[in-house]
C-alpha cells in the first residue's frame, strides 16, 4: 500500500479510537452528573467561551426602556415571582434549591456576583435565551419583551435600589 494510503487509514483509526475511548470513558463514570460532584477541569472554561459565543454580538443591545422608578417597580415584581428562589433577593437567605444547585446561582444582589458591570445585552440575553446544561431557564415564552427588559433593568441596577422597590422584592 502506498504511504498515503496507510497516512489516511492511520488518521481514521486515531479518529476512531477517541471517539470509542471517550465513549468508555463516559460509559465508566468520568463525568460524574450529581450536582454535588466537583466541576470537570476545563468544564468552566468551556462554558464560559460557549456562552460567550452564544450571545455574540446580542451584547451591544440597548435596554429600549427608560431607566424609572416604575420599570424598576415592575422588574422587582417579576425577579420576586421567576428569579428570586434561585438568585435570592437583598434581605432574602439562600434556599435550599439554589444551595443543591450546580453550577451555583450568582446571588444577583450580593455585592461579588451581582451583574451591574455586565452589558444590559448580555443579561437580557441570558433571560431570554437560557443557559444550557446549568438550570437558568429562557423566558422567552413565559415573560413578555417589556418584562424582560426591566427584570434585566433591576439586574444592572441592584447596587441602587430605592426603598420600595427594596420591599416589592419581599413578596
Ligand atoms: C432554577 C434556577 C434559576 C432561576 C429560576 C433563574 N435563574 Fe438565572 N441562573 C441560574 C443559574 C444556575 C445560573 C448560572 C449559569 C452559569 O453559571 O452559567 C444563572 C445565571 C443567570 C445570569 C448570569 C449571571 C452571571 O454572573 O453572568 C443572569 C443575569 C440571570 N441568571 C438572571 C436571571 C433572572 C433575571 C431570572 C428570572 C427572570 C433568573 N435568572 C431565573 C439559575 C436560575
Amino acid at each position: 500500500m502506498s504511504r498515503v494510503l496507510w497516512f489516511v487509514l492511520g488518521i481514521v483509526f486515531g479518529i476512531a479510537a477517541l471517539f470509542v475511548g471517550g465513549y468508555f470513558f463516559v460509559r465508566g463514570g468520568g463525568v460524574p452528573m450529581g450536582t454535588t460532584a466537583q466541576p470537570l477541569p476545563l468544564e468552566k472554561t468551556v462554558a464560559r467561551v460557549a456562552l460567550r459565543a452564544s450571545y455574540g454580538p446580542s451584547a451591544t443591545r440597548k435596554n429600549p426602556l427608560p431607566l424609572s422608578e416604575p420599570n424598576m417597580l415592575e422588574g422587582a415584581m417579576t425577579y420576586a415571582d421567576h428569579c428570586a428562589v434561585c438568585h435570592g433577593g437583598p434581605d432574602k437567605p439562600r434556599t435550599a434549591i439554589s444551595e443543591g444547585m450546580s453550577p451555583d446561582p450568582p446571588g444577583l444582589f450580593e455585592q461579588k456576583e451581582m451583574v451591574v458591570d455586565d452589558p444590559e445585552g448580555t443579561i437580557y440575553w441570558k433571560v431570554t435565551n437560557g443557559i444550557r446544561l446549568s438550570g437558568m431557564p429562557a423566558f422567552e415564552k413565559t415573560l413578555s419583551e417589556q418584562q424582560r427588559w426591566q427584570v434585566t433593568m433591576l439586574c444592572k441596577h441592584a447596587d441602587r435600589i430605592s426603598p420600595a422597590v427594596r420591599s416589592a422584592l419581599q413578596r
